[in-house]
Parts: C-alpha cells; structure tokens; sequence
C-alpha cells in the first residue's frame, strides 16, 4: 500500500480515535508517509487536524460528533461526583451536590479599536467603537437583568468597552481578568490563508483560554440559590471557542462563526448541565451605520 493510501486510511478512522492519530503521528515521526520533497507539504497541510498536535481535550469528549451529550462536561455532574467521594464520605447525599441555579454568561465582543496602533496600549477603541460600547450599556441595561458581575479581558479595547458599558450598570463589580485575552485558541478546521499563527502561539494561547473556558463556563455551584447573570466583555476568538466548547461542538470549528463588535452572546447553563446558546453575536440593537463586522 502506498504511504498515501495509508494515511487516507488512518484519517477515515482518525475522528474518534486519539489511538490512530498517535499512530499517523509515530508512522509520520518515522518516515513512513515521506513522499518526494515537495509533494509532502502539499498533501500533508491538507490534514490540518493531524498536522497540529491537538490539544487532549479535544478528543476527550465522547460527545464531539454531535449524536450524545456529555452531562459531565464540567465535572460537576453529581451522580459522578458521589461516585468519587463514596469512599471517603459515605454520608454525602447527592442532593448536596446538586446545582439548583441557572447561569447565564453574556459574552460581549469589545468594540471597535485603531488597528494601526503599536502593541495593545495603543490599540484603544475608535470613537465609533466608543458610541458601540454606549449602545451595548444601554442595550444590557434596557434588559433588566440583574447582573452580578462585569469580567473584563485586561487588553485595552476590552477594558475600554468594559468601562464604558460599567455606566450604565452601577453598582456591579468590574473584574479584569488575563485570561480571557485574544489569541489562537485551536488550529480551525478547514484552515484559512489569512491567518496562520506559528503552532507555539496555538500551544500557549489554546491551554490558557481552555482554562478560562473551565474557570466561567460551568453550572452554577450548588450553594449558588438565585439565577445568575455575569457579563464577559473579550474577543471574538474567545468568544467563538466558548460557544463551541460549551455546545460540545467540534472547537475546530470556532473560525465558521463571525461577531460584530458590541455584540451580545449569550450562554444559558442549567443546573442539570443542559446548556442553550440564546443568542450568538446579537447587534440588532444597533443602527446599521454603527455596525462593523471586521
Ligand atoms: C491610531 O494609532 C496610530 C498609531 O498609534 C495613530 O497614529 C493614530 O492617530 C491613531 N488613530 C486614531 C483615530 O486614534
Ligand atoms: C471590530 O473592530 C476591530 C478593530 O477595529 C476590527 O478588527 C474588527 O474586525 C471589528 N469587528 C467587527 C465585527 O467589525
């Protein structure tokens, strides 16, 4: 069999299985799928899943082809929870674990910033990206929700937009956080031209904004008695690898998804671990002139 058919083979089964990507990946590592200089790249970068060294938890989840749901996704599935800790503490009802809250996670995009700024401290917001952010604090207050807290990307045009949006929402809590800033969060399948970061920048950036992803997206802890409503102000990369993750989506698919600057997603999570995506990058609160979409 030729090395190309062989590798055609491993990827029609490679979906499901870290096992047969590590042996595409140990095949590669010893030659097997050489070609002729030249003709590896071209064929090779058309397998951009087994090129990139996925991240674990990609795979991890038997939920990624969309036919089952993982109610344990957040580790915080109580039926499992009691499992682990029956050895240790065989009084714990399971009740206790139990979340009995909703969260809703509104995840705004920063507004519009100079994009010829030097560096993020330059990168501040434009004035049509400051009358965005207005129209985004005017829009959350209009709908009345009782916000528990304001969560910021500590880049400049997140906490510009964050600030902004904070007038018109007095008295809740301005929090900035280095997590939920921009970057490469997993390689997107299919792979576009435009953007092509080096794989170190996928390996850095894509763990950290995995674990912002754990930090905020979860059910609600079960001492939490009232329904949640947090704002994350951050970016549209962020954004879009959340909403995959959350709906147990392919989060190589975060790239298929556009936002508009000031718009609105927003997450619902029940206690039972089901989670409803209400609204994915809602700008329709905004004139048209003021929208921008780049
Ligand atoms: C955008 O940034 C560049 C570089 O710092 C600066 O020269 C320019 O004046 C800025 N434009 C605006 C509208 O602030
Ligand atoms: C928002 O503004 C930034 C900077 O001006 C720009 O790069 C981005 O593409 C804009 N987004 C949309 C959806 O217009």
């Amino acid at each position: 069999m030729s090395s190309r058919k062989t590798l055609r083979l491993i990827c029609g089964f490679a979906g499901g299985s870290a096992a047969l990507l590590f042996t595409a990946a140990v095949a590669e590592s010893r030659g097997y799928f050489a070609e002729r200089p030249g003709e590896a790249t071209g064929w090779w970068s058309a397998f951009g899943v087994l090129r990139a060294a996925q991240p674990a938890w990609t795979s991890v989840s038997p939920a990624t082809s969309g036919n089952s749901w993982d109610f344990n996704w957040d580790k915080r599935e109580p039926s499992a929870l009691r499992k682990e800790k029956a050895s240790d503490d065989p009084t714990l009802e399971a009740d206790n674990g139990k979340a009995k809250a909703t969260r809703n996670i509104l995840l705004i995009r920063h507004s519009q910033y100079n994009l010829s700024g030097n560096g993020d401290k330059e990168r501040s917001l434009t004035s049509l990206g400051r009358e965005q952010a207005e129209l985004t604090g005017e829009r959350l207050a209009a709908l009345g929700l009782k916000y528990d807290v304001l969560v910021h990307s500590s880049m400049t045009r997140a906490t510009e937009t964050a600030q902004i949006i904070s007038k018109h929402l007095p008295g809740v809590e301005l929090k900035s956080c280095d997590l939920l800033r921009e970057g490469a969060p997993i390689e997107p399948v299919p792979l576009v031209t435009h953007w092509k970061p080096e794989a170190v920048q996928y390996h850095e950036d894509g763990a950290r904004i995995e674990a912002a992803f754990r930090k905020y997206i979860h059910r609600a802890d079960p001492k939490q008695k009232e329904d949640s409503y947090e704002i994350i102000v951050c970016h549209a990369n962020v954004i879009r690898y959340f909403v995959c993750r959350a709906l147990q989506f392919p989060p190589e698919g975060w790239l298929r998804m556009g936002l508009n600057n000031g718009s609105i997603t927003w997450l619902t999570i029940r206690p039972s671990g089901r989670v409803a995506l209400r609204t994915l990058g809602d700008s329709g609160f905004m004139p048209p002139d003021k929208l921008s979409r780049t």
